[in-house]
């Protein structure tokens, strides 16, 4: 036999959210049918009464504890009752639903971190045929308590209507609080008969706890992202080597469950693929404006001892430029910009701007040209006009060229010893100024990235800043800290000198 979902029935902690009064327990439950009475004395029942309840009397449920339901009774008297003694068709009667829908097939193979929430409570109900168990949480909205309690009288209705000699029903849940404002609830469960033949249940449930609803999927991620939504579901089992056949459509994300990290979607069992749980986490949702609830994502600080990378930008400062800068500073990291002298007169105040945010700025000479073509006096025309022209707008020391094309000779290593200059090629091109499409950037930096590594991109391109929203809270979520090239340099084996090449650091050789 398959286990029953392992991580639910394993130290279950229990928030309180309220003691509730019995008023408002009063109105959270129906009235419904009792099956027989077999009440024990209530605060205002006694003995005498308690036998002249027929079977089928209509009793209001007050509350639900543990394995008993307190119960008013027609004349006003109140007791305790057995749950197993409710029927469950009276229960769904009481919330119509024409027909149960039918229980969807998953396997309960959950990973992650839980934190239960809500009132725990458990609905049972035990025949000769069928035992049924559900724990479920309760919550101040009488909205989810009613969508919780109308699955699991579908699913026990279910259970009864089973052509089967033996049924054992046992369904636990885990529940998450969001942001101090969603609520998460997944049911989660297992159906086995005398045959061995087992189904597993689920029921997904999200809570807007501010406005007092219950969220569909289309409210999580808004209609008209369903579509882009189910393909990072695919492309997430398409990653993991499994066929993405089994999420044909949309209908699949109403298995979500907002959870501390993400939205959780479950992926049903199909054939020999179990199911599991795929979870998008509330960053890339965001980024991708995928997400229709309001969800906040803290940007994660940099680990400071982490290894070292740069990124860099050339050939601005251009239009697209600002739209990076917000992007860096919104992350908290460093970054360079190579300046093209003769584009910094009518684009000062972004040239004032890189530098006032920490960054650091080296030029790519005055008008873009390739050295090696030069004379020695021509190469520190180019070099020193655009020195000029930075210093001007920034007053910000440059100890970097990055020459046009990478190209350089003897003549420009001269004149850049002589200006104290590094020559600060790269190691990992993006070429996003060929491509100019986000998600190739994205793909070959997080490909490529390593320790010391110097990456190229271009600021004027304007797929850069989208790639960059992308890439640079996964880098920090890998752990690497993003650093500018003086910095990286500084680790270098001879320190960042003047003259000299560099396309990266080895950072075996740091200290
Ligand atoms: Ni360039």
């Amino acid at each position: 036999m398959r286990s029953t979902p392992r991580l639910l029935f394993v130290a279950i902690l229990i928030i309180c959210l309220a003691l509730m009064p019995t008023a408002a327990l009063a109105e959270r439950f129906g009235t419904v049918t009792a099956l027989n009475l077999n009440l024990r004395a209530g605060p205002s029942a006694d003995a005498e009464w308690l036998a002249t309840y027929p079977e089928g009397t209509r009793v209001q449920i007050l509350d639900a504890l543990d394995g008993w339901y307190e119960v008013r009774l027609p004349d006003g008297g109140t007791g305790f009752m057995a749950s197993n003694y409710i029927a469950a068709e009276a229960l769904a009667i009481d919330e119509p639903e024409a027909t149960p829908s039918p229980a969807p097939t998953f396997d309960p193979l959950i990973g992650g971190a839980t934190q239960q929430f809500g009132n725990a409570s458990v609905r049972e109900y035990g025949d000769d045929r069928l035992t049924f168990t559900a724990e479920y949480p309760v919550f101040e909205s009488m909205q989810a308590n009613a969508a919780l309690r109308r699955w699991i009288n579908n699913t026990l209705y279910a259970a009864q209507q089973m052509d089967a000699e033996r049924i054992d029903v046992t369904i636990g849940y885990d529940s998450y609080w969001v942001q101090g404002r969603y609520i998460g609830v997944l049911e989660l469960g297992d159906l086995l008969t005398a045959t061995l033949e087992q189904q597993t249940l689920a029921f997904a449930l999200n809570i807007d706890t501010w406005t007092d609803t219950v969220l569909t999927h289309q409210d999580i991620y808004g209609e008209e992202n369903l579509g882009a939504v189910l393909a990072m579901v695919r492309d997430a089992l398409a990653q993991g080597g499994e066929s993405p056949v089994r999420l044909l459509t949309t209908d699949a994300l109403q298995y979500t469950v907002l959870t501390n990290d993400g939205a959780a979607v479950l992926v049903p069992q199909v054939g020999q693929m179990q199911a599991r749980l795929v979870l998008l986490p509330y960053a890339t949702l965001i980024r991708q404006n995928l997400i229709a609830i309001d969800i906040d994502v803290p940007s994660v600080p940099q680990n400071e001892n982490g290894p070292m990378i740069a990124l860099t930008f050339d050939d601005g400062p251009g239009i697209y430029t600002p739209e990076l800068l917000d992007i860096l500073a919104e992350n908290g990291v460093k970054a360079t910009f190579f300046l093209v002298g003769n584009r910094i007169k009518n684009l000062r105040d972004t040239a004032t701007r890189i530098v006032e945010e920490g960054h650091e700025i080296g030029t790519h000479t005055w008008s873009h040209q390739d050295l090696e073509t030069l004379s020695q006096s021509g190469i520190e025309s180019q070099i020193s006009q655009s020195l000029s022209a930075i210093a001007t707008a920034t007053d910000t020391p440059v100890k970097l060229l990055r020459p046009p094309y990478g190209s350089y000779n003897g003549d420009v290593r001269q004149v850049c010893r002589k200006l104290g200059l590094s020559i600060a090629l790269w190691n990992i091109d993006t070429e996003d100024w060929r491509t100019n499409n986000a998600d190739e950037t994205y793909r070959v930096i997080m490909d490529q990235v390593h320790e010391g590594c110097i990456i190229l991109c271009h600021d004027i391109k304007e797929s850069t800043p989208a790639a960059m929203a992308r890439v640079i809270p996964d880098l920090i979520a890998q752990g690497y800290r993003l650093v500018t090239v003086s910095e990286l340099l500084s680790y270098s084996e001879s320190g960042g000198q003047a003259g000299v090449v560099y396309t990266h650091v080895d950072m075996g050789n740091r200290e």
